[in-house]
């Protein structure tokens, strides 16, 4: 983010909105902010401007702002019943309403159609297997796949109160293999060949999990 950005109004407002970073590494924006770059070299985001990037990635850490609605409990479950799975599930939706409530006067702007859009649609999947609303291809827009890929993989590698980190190349693997949901392939192939560098620039500090 530059301090030039278009958008730098908006990011004076961000440290008054809370987020959720609950079950992610400190390293997960930059992963966003790396995996960005890669799509944008692929032409995989529809011609973004490197501020939209850079806005992209600082909205990024509000993904799950949603679950700040749900019962605390059901955060720290390990296993869920499909009932609580559903209720997990509404965390996406909270969480473009909120983003639209904390910035009403945003609307109808980049800022806030980004917002709304991480919040909404970053467990969506290629193939229609996510939610909330089984978009498929690219009804889901590019840089939230891309959003939805790093989720996914930060959260991997990050350690939780339910589960044990994965270590860089198990975390690869499952999001290659699709145990994640769905990538495009081009964004999956940009990922895989920046494997290496993700694991040892991206998370450079991290004491990440060993095999
Ligand atoms: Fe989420």
């Amino acid at each position: 983010m530059t301090n030039e950005s278009r958008y730098a109004p908006f990011f004076r407002l961000l440290p008054g909105i809370p987020h959720m970073q609950e079950g992610h590494t400190p390293y997960f924006p930059l992963l966003v902010r790396r995996l960005l770059q890669w799509a944008q070299e692929k032409e995989l985001l529809g011609g973004m401007t490197k501020d939209e990037i850079d806005l992209a990635a600082s909205l990024s850490v509000y993904h799950d702002i949603g679950k700040s609605m749900l019962r605390p409990t059901l955060l720290y479950k390990q296993r869920l019943s499909p009932q609580e799975y559903d209720e997990i599930k509404l965390h996406t939706a909270w969480g473009e309403f909120l983003m639209d409530l904390a910035i009403p006067e945003l609307r109808g702007t980049t800022i806030h159609r980004f917002a709304c859009e991480i919040c909404r649609y970053h467990h969506e999947r290629w193939d229609g297997g996510g939610y909330p609303d089984g978009l498929r291809s690219w009804e889901i827009p590019g840089y939230v796949q891309v959003i939805g890929l790093a989720d996914a993989y930060d959260a991997l590698v990050a350690p939780r109160s339910y589960k044990r980190p994965l270590s860089h190349q198990m975390a690869s693997n499952m999001i290659v293999r699709g145990d994640c949901g769905a990538f495009c392939a081009p964004l999956l192939m940009a990922f895989a060949e920046h494997a290496p560098v993700i694991q040892s620039e991206v998370y450079e500090n991290f004491p990440a999990a060993q095999e």
